[in-house]
């Protein structure tokens, strides 16, 4: 399949979705931006065009998709109700990087939900996404544009990496600016609670709605056997080809330790300005502000697999500051969990 390659920029007019719009309508599939990381759309609606979302993906059958819409009023037809939690959290939230939870309407296919009876429902704010929406005139379900298990995608380019011959149609509308995957806040459960971290913080969730759950496979591994909230958290995810060792201490120790391996494409990733004693080379991952950090971490991690690394030590996030929580939920993962400390 041959995948088209297409430009558009914020300020373009809504005759320049016109392609885009059209495959949308057949129920095939187009990688699109938003604010967090690239998604992989197409109708909501249509299960021919979920089972196209999966296959191209390479994604497990039981990870159900985000259904994403352009306006609050759009989620009447996708959920059995509106609680006022969920008013007061897209008034503060919506358009942006927030993914509800709630119990589905019989108009949500069970492709899109794998099964559950609740469906994830985003209003992104990226023009770009919004536009397409509104053009396709359906909702859009979208997972991550990436192979499954690889870093999300955070720039066209990486989309066309993972997913050309795969997909017809992929629009360019630069770098993502936050970088991670939205936060994922069920209201399902009597206490609403956090399944994924994301750039709307712990603390901002807490501001609205006061008592926030955080599940424990935020930053735990999960033990055998355990049930999962949300079928995502058991998946290898965010994983180059490298292997990834999280290094937690003071700079120092980790100057020492990782000058001390012995080992061929090592590599660090640290701090922006902080490569002046490291005897390897180094990628800088940002800022120690958590947006600087999840804005450059999965590009970065992708970046690894060119340099053709074998093995990174990486900086550890402070992690007792829950604005961190995002970016080291996918630390953890991209490094199964291998944590050491100096
Ligand atoms: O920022 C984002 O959320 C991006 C962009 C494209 O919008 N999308 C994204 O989708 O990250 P995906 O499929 O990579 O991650 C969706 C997560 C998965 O961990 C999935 O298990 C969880 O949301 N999820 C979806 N529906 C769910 C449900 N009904 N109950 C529990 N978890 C759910
Ligand atoms: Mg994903």
């Amino acid at each position: 399949m041959k995948t088209e390659f297409v430009k558009i920029s914020v300020t373009d007019g809504i005759e320049k979705y016109t392609d885009a719009a059209k495959l949308l309508k057949e129920n095939q599939v187009v990688g699109m931006p938003t604010e967090t990381v690239y998604g992989l759309a197409g109708n909501a609606y249509s299960d021919e065009a979920v089972k196209r979302i999966f296959e191209a993906k390479g994604r497990p059958q039981d990870n159900p998709l985000i259904v994403h819409i352009s306006e609050l009023s759009e989620i009447y037809d996708l959920v059995s109700e509106v609680p006022e939690i969920a008013k007061k959290l897209a008034d503060a939230f919506w358009p942006g990087p927030l993914t509800m939870i709630l119990p589905k309407s019989p108009k949500v296919p069970l492709s899109v939900t794998a099964g559950l009876d609740t469906v994830a429902v985003r209003c992104p704010s990226h023009p770009i996404a919004r536009n397409l929406i509104k053009a396709s005139g359906v909702p859009l379900a979208a997972p991550s544009a990436n192979i499954s298990g690889k870093p999300s995608p955070t720039k066209a380019q990486h989309v066309y990496d993972d997913l050309k011959g795969r997909i017809p149609y992929i629009i360019d509308g630069g770098e993502c600016l936050e970088g991670v995957e939205s936060t994922v806040i069920t209201l399902a459960t009597n206490t609403p609670k956090l399944l994924r971290p994301g750039n709307v913080t712990l603390s901002q969730l807490k501001c609205v709605l006061g008592e926030v759950q955080v599940d424990d496979a935020v930053l735990n591994p999960l033990k055998k056997g355990e049930k999962v909230s949300s079928p995502g958290m058991k998946y290898k995810h965010y994983s180059p080809v490298a292997e990834i060792v999280l290094v937690r201490g003071e700079y120092d120790n980790f100057v020492e330790y990782v000058n001390s391996y012995r080992g061929e494409k090592v590599y660090a990733m640290i701090f922006d300005n902080e490569g002046e004693k490291l005897n390897v080379p180094y990628i800088e991952y940002g800022t120690k502000d958590y947006k600087t950090l999840s804005h450059s971490l999965f590009d970065s991690l992708r970046e690894l697999d060119k340099l053709g690394a074998n093995i990174c030590f990486v900086r550890y996030p402070d992690e007792n500051n829950d604005d961190n929580l995002a970016v080291l939920n996918r630390l953890l993962r991209a490094a199964g969990f291998k944590v050491i400390d100096v």
